[in-house]
C-alpha cells in the first residue's frame, strides 16, 4: 500500500496513549499523540501504585482514542489497522488496552496487531530520524535497561543489559533519598545543572568487569551512605549538598552507560566491518548528559547518534503506533486470543 494508517494504544505503566501515525511512500507522519498522564494519582504513593494505574488505564484509554482521532481528524474508518502494547508492563493496565484495542477491531472490521512495548521504544528512531536497519539500540527507561542489535521490526539481538535495577528506576530513587519529586530523573538532571561532580565519587559497577551487562542497585547504596554522611556531619542537607550529589550521581551513571557502549559497539565490530549507528530511546534518553556522552562514543567510532524528540524518549502511543506499523506492512498482526503479557522480553 502507498498509504498506510495506524491507530496505536499504550497503557503498560503510569500513562495512558493513543495516537496515530501515518506512512506515505517512506515518510512517516504523526497525526496526533495524546498522552494522558497519572503523576497526580501516585505521587503521595512514592511509586507507581498497580492498582491504581489499572484503574486509570480503564476509565482514560476511550477518552484517548477519541481525543486521537479527533486531533488526527480521521474516523475509524480511514485508519487501517489499530496496535496495541500487549506487555511488558503492568498486567491491568496492558489488559485495559488490549481490551481497548479488540473492541475497536472488532467494532470497525480492523486488523489488530500486538506490539511489545520495548520494540516500540526501539523502532521510534525509524519514525523520528528514518534509521536504517541495523543499528545499536541502547534502551533505557524506568524499567529496562539493555543493549540490543536492531535487525528487523521484530529482530532483535541482546548484548546485555541490567542485572539489577533500571537506570531510570535509580534517578527516581535518588530523587526519593533527596527529597526531590518524582520522576526522579527530571529533578535529578536539574539539580545536577548547578552542581559539581566531583565532590562525591560514587562507584561505577561492573565496569571493572568485560561485557555490556550494567547494575545500578549498588549507586543509591552509595548514594544513601554519602546523604547520611552530610546529615551526621551537618545536620541536614543543603540544596549545594544535594545539587552535588545529583551531579556525583548523573555522573556515574552516565560513565557506566557510555563506557559499556563503547564496548557494545566494539563486541559488533567483532563480526562486522563497519561500525552500526547508536540510537537510544526510553525515558533516561532524556538526560542530556547522558545524550552528550553518546554522541562522543559515536564520533569517536565515525558513526552517528540518533536520539527521539523527548516526547517520543518516553512512553507514549505514537510509537506504539509505528512499531505496529512496521509490523502490519511486513504482513504481521495477531487475532482476536491476543494475550496481555507481563513479562515479554524483545
Ligand atoms: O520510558 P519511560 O517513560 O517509562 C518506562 O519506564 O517505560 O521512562 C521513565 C523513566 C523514569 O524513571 C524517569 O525518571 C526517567 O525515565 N527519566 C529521566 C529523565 N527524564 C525521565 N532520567 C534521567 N534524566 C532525565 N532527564
Ligand atoms: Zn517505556
Amino acid at each position: 500500500t502507498a498509504e498506510l494508517t495506524i491507530l496505536g494504544l499504550e497503557s503498560s505503566c503510569d500513562d495512558t496513549g493513543a495516537a496515530v501515525v501515518r506512512l506515505r511512500g517512506n515518510v512517516p507522519e504523526i497525526l496526533s499523540n495524546i498522552v494522558i498522564g497519572q503523576a497526580e494519582l501516585h505521587e503521595a504513593f512514592g511509586g507507581v501504585v498497580p492498582e491504581l494505574a489499572a484503574r486509570a488505564h480503564a476509565e482514560k484509554i476511550d477518552i484517548a482514542v477519541e481525543q486521537a482521532l479527533d486531533a488526527a481528524g480521521l474516523t475509524l474508518a480511514q485508519v487501517d489497522a489499530v496496535a496495541v502494547t500487549a506487555g511488558p508492563g503492568l498486567i491491568g493496565g496492558v489488559l485495559s488496552g488490549v481490551m481497548c484495542a479488540k473492541g475497536i477491531a472488532a467494532g470497525a472490521g480492523l486488523p489488530l496487531v500486538g506490539v511489545n512495548h520495548l520494540a516500540g521504544h526501539a523502532l521510534t528512531p525509524r519514525l523520528t530520524d528514518g534509521l536504517p536497519f541495523p543499528y545499536l539500540m541502547l534502551l533505557v527507561s524506568g524499567g529496562h535497561c539493555q543493549f540490543l542489535i536492531a535487525h528487523g521490526p521484530d529482530r532483535f539481538e541482546r548484548l546485555g543489559g541490567t542485572i539489577d535495577d533500571a537506570p531510570g528506576e535509580a534517578f527516581d530513587k535518588c530523587a526519593r533519598l533527596l527529597g526531590l519529586p518524582q520522576p526522579g530523573g527530571p529533578s535529578v538532571e536539574k539539580a545536577a545543572r548547578n552542581g559539581d561532580p566531583s565532590r562525591f565519587t560514587l562507584p561505577r559497577p561492573l565496569l571493572d568487569r568485560p561485557g555490556c551487562d550494567m547494575s545500578f542497585s549498588g549507586l543509591k547504596t552509595a548514594l544513601l551512605r554519602a546523604r547520611d554522611g552530610i546529615v551526621a556531619e551537618k545536620g541536614g542537607l543543603t540544596q549545594q549538598d544535594r545539587n552535588d550529589l545529583c551531579a556525583g550521581f548523573q555522573a556515574a551513571v552516565a560513565d557506566v552507560l557510555s563506557e559499556k557502549t563503547r564496548r557494545a559497539l566494539a563486541r559488533y565490530l567483532e563480526l562486522q566491518s563497519e561500525a552500526p549507528a547508536i540510537a537510544v530511546a526510553g525515558g533516561v534518553a532524556a538526560n542530556t548528559l547522558l545524550r552528550t556522552r553518546l554522541q562522543d562514543v559515536a564520533g569517536e567510532a565515525g558513526t552517528s547518534f540518533v536520539a527521539p524528540p523527548l516526547a517520543l524518549c518516553t512512553d507514549n502511543a505514537a510509537m506504539i503506533a509505528w512499531a505496529g506499523l512496521e509490523m502490519f506492512r511486513t504482513g504481521r498482526q495477531s487475532g482476536m486470543d491476543l494475550a496481555a503479557r507481563p513479562r515479554w522480553p524483545l
